[in-house]
């Protein structure tokens, strides 16, 4: 052990380092003992990563986000969790307190899928039967005025660049594009683009999409916060490009002068080529209350989505995906 960290890609010890990483990891299959494991050996080599590996394993877990924000003056629905995937049943009676209906997720779930608004007790017990245990669940009190609609807001740099208001179409809870809700573009007061930016800020994001549940008073909870964000159904509705600004951000933190040195930017895309969030749905037709909307078509390419980020960053670029499948080898002698 000579206290010295490397890395190997092919046999051969990479000497040259990128200054930014751009990371695209699919923040529900993130492993801490893989992805985090490359991506914390990256940084410990003076890599700056967008987003660091802390900031991501923030939002791998819905209640170690919760757990990060509480305290801060965050507005959170109130929530419960609890040790040990088998522990749902025990929890029930605990959870009471919530009132019924209550919201119950799996904490690392995700597009919506392991959402459930449970009526009763009964069902509760139902759902325990039913469900998987692979992850804790947790128990949250319903916003119902927000059944059915929240607004995404995506932050880079500490900066809102563009709101959406996400509607479902068939009347349930989830507003998820990815179960057929759509996005529309959408104005967003002071408070909430402050909120998003504060939640963005304590999480240590440097490019996240939050999402937040709306109050009839015109305030927000906060409902979670994704490492990973989807753009281009958000790009269609709001008439953006949020590639675009990832990449210049990233730019931005590249030492000036030095943007023509080899492997100046790295993207971390991993295998999985997924996002948290793709926003898929049909053509926007929902009718929309209190806010100002442009309608928009979305689709569905994850793939295009790394693609298009990949094709905008500036100066020579290295495919983690690439690095990867060439046995890449982190050293640590
Ligand atoms: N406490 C809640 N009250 C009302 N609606 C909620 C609540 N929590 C979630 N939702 C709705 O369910 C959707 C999915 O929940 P979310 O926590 O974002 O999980 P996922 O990671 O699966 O998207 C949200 O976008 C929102 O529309
Ligand atoms: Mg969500």
């Amino acid at each position: 052990m000579l206290g010295t960290k490397g890395l190997r890609v092919k046999g051969e010890l990479v000497t040259s380092y990128p200054q930014v990483v751009v990371v695209r990891v699919p923040t529900p299959w993130v492993q801490s003992d893989s992805d985090i494991t490359v991506l914390r050996h990256l940084e410990k080599m003076g890599c700056r990563l967008m987003n660091r590996p802390q900031a991501i394993l923030n939002c791998v877990n819905k209640f170690w986000t919760f757990q990060e924000l509480a305290g801060h003056g965050v507005p959170l629905p109130d929530t419960f969790s609890y040790g040990g995937h088998e522990n749902f049943s025990k929890m029930i009676d605990e959870a009471e307190v919530l009132e019924f209906p209550m919201v119950v997720k799996n904490t690392r779930g995700h597009r919506g899928k392991a959402v459930f608004l449970a009526r009763d007790k009964h069902h509760l017990a139902d759902l325990s039967h039913l469900i998987r245990h692979d992850a804790p669940y947790l128990f949250q009190k319903y916003v119902k005025e927000s059944h059915g609609k929240d607004v995404r807001v995506i932050v880079v740099g500490g900066r809102v660049v563009g709101t959406m208001l996400r509607c479902s179409t068939d009347g349930r809870m989830q507003s998820n594009c990815s179960l057929g809700g759509v996005g529309m573009m959408c104005s967003l007061s002071e408070q909430g683009k402050q909120l998003a930016v504060q939640v963005s800020n304590i999480l240590g994001m440097d490019v996240c999409g939050i999402d937040l549940l709306m109050k009839d008073d015109g305030s927000f909870y906060v409902c979670e916060a994704n490492a990973n964000v989807g753009f281009i159904a958000f790009d269609k509705a709001c008439n953006l490009d949020v590639a675009g600004i990832i990449a210049d951000y990233a730019a931005s933190l590249l030492t000036p002068g030095r943007l023509t040195r080899r492997m100046s930017l790295l993207s971390v895309v991993s295998t999985a080529s997924e996002t948290s969030e793709p926003e898929l749905g049909p053509p926007a037709s929902a009718a929309v209350d209190n806010m100002s909307a442009s309608s928009s078509s979305v689709d569905s390419d994850p793939e295009t989505t790394e693609r298009e980020l990949l094709t905008k960053l500036p100066g020579a670029l290295f495919n983690m995906n690439q690095l990867l499948a060439n046995e890449i080898k982190l050293l640590v002698e």
